[in-house]
């Protein structure tokens, strides 16, 4: 007769996800908890959206200079660059964007386990990503920055020089031109970043975080 092992504590019980079968979560020996209390400082995500050229990754890359400087554990996962790498394989058709925040979001999800700050700057155009997105993470965990520029500021911006290929047609479902943005209705914060300007924006965000509890107030 052969026994089976005694189950070992730090697995959960073995189930499905998607195409995974046969798996168990593994319950890690240093905790959230442990590190943010270690660094002094919660971890968030704050996910900045908005439209191509509102000033999301400018203002997200700002903020998080300012808590580098502070000491505080942050990082950038920018739309552009994680374009080139971790979603190389994905284009622009909702189901693409919808994959793409998808996966931001989970990646975003293991940075707040870490007890890192981490800012994302992706156009998330659509309400329910974001939303799936918040929903995995605490309440208090994700802080949605909506970049609002109107669609006119950017475009005469037009920094990549998208915004003229998406009009000429060179372009196919460009955001704001030929594919729908989503503005979020109750963003935890509304950053004008069309007529403010970067200092003015990020002394908003930072005193939004020190209101809430996620930053130290600075000595
Ligand atoms: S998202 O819609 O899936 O959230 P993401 O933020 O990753 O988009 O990428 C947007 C960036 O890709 C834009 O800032 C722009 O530089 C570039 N881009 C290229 N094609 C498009 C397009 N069709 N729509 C929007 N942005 C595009």
């Amino acid at each position: 007769m052969t026994s089976s092992p005694a189950p070992n504590p730090a697995y959960g019980e073995l189930t499905s996800r998607g195409a995974a079968t046969n798996i168990a979560w593994h319950h890690s020996t240093v905790t959230r908890a442990a590190r943010q209390h270690q660094r002094g400082h919660r971890s968030a995500i704050l996910w900045f959206t908005g439209l191509s050229g509102s000033g999301k990754s400018t203002l997200a890359n700002a903020v998080n200079s300012a808590l580098f400087e502070q000491g505080l554990a942050c990082y950038v996962l920018d739309g552009d660059n994680v374009r080139h790498g971790l979603c190389q394989d994905l284009g622009f058709s909702d189901a693409d964007r919808v994959e793409n925040i998808r996966r931001i979001g989970e990646v975003a999800k293991l940075f707040v386990d870490a007890g890192v700050v981490v800012l994302t700057a992706f156009v998330s155009p659509f309400k329910a990503d974001r939303d799936r997105a918040r929903q995995l993470v605490s309440e208090g965990d994700f802080i949605e920055i909506h970049c609002a520029a109107d669609l006119a500021v950017c475009e005469e911006r037009d920094t990549k020089g998208l915004y003229a290929k998406a009009r000429a047609g060179q372009i196919r479902e460009f955001t704001g031109i030929s594919s729908p943005y989503e503005a979020p209705e109750h963003p935890e914060l509304m950053v004008n970043t069309g007529s403010k300007n970067l200092e003015e924006s990020v002394i908003q965000v930072l005193a939004y975080l020190e209101s809430q509890g996620i930053i130290p107030q600075p000595d």
